[in-house]
């Protein structure tokens, strides 16, 4: 069997600010204005990486010196995704590349009888079809949520979608690779396992309560 962390579909950030920045929101001792300004700055290298195969199409343009034919998106701008609530955490960075994107919302909860995930919100834009839709979650631990989150996506008609976060553990690439092996993962790092209470180890705690301060 395919080693899923190996896959094609998975991309492990390697950039070194991506590191460097990662390394320093893991630290337990990093206070919260420190944790959101790195969180900012590594959604938007993040966001760059997600986007490098936007297609362009060629428009003609009026520079102030000459007329030419120069790139521009194709397509409307992408969609982020974001599973709340830590997803919102992504959002002021990517949104930094990309002020014209549209953001849709997605609320799911564990259903502690079935532990099935079920769905509380869910407002995306209506030409999802037409759209990169970049799913957005720190974590990717065990990866119900996030498979719930693309099944949901795919049903509206969802065509072009990528997962974004910054710690995944195997099991969750394992899960999503599983669920949906046509969607490419972006992470700044595949960390070693979670841990008997779900957190990845060594990751960097409840990504929520570190980015809103609820610890
Ligand atoms: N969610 C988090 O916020 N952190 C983990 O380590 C796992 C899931």
């Amino acid at each position: 069997m395919q080693d899923p962390v190996a896959s094609p579909k998975v991309t492990t950030v390697d950039h070194p600010l991506v590191q460097h920045k990662l390394t320093l929101m893991r630290d337990r001792d990093t206070a919260l204005p420190e944790f959101r300004r790195l969180l900012r700055e590594i959604s938007l290298l993040l966001a760059y990486e997600v986007t490098r195969h936007l297609e362009l199409k060629t428009v003609s343009v009026e520079t102030p010196v000459a007329r030419a034919d120069l790139p521009l998106l194709a397509r409307p701008e992408p969609c982020f995704i974001t599973i709340l609530r830590a997803g919102n955490g992504l959002l002021d960075g990517m949104l930094d590349l990309i002020p014209a994107a549209s953001v849709g919302h997605l609320g799911l909860y564990r259903d502690p009888a079935t532990l099935e995930a079920v769905e509380y919100y869910y407002k995306v834009p209506g030409d999802m079809g037409e759209r990169l839709a970049i799913v957005v979650d720190p974590m990717l631990a065990t990866g119900h949520t996030a498979v719930a989150a693309l099944d949901r996506l795919k049903k509206d008609g969802a065509k072009d979608i990528s997962f974004v976060c910054l710690v995944a553990a195997p099991e969750g690439i394992e899960a999503l690779t599983e669920a949906h092996p046509d969607i490419p993962i972006y992470t700044a790092a595949v960390d070693e396992r979670l841990n008997e209470k779900g957190y990845i180890v060594p990751g960097l705690g409840d990504a929520g309560d570190r980015i809103f301060g609820t610890k």
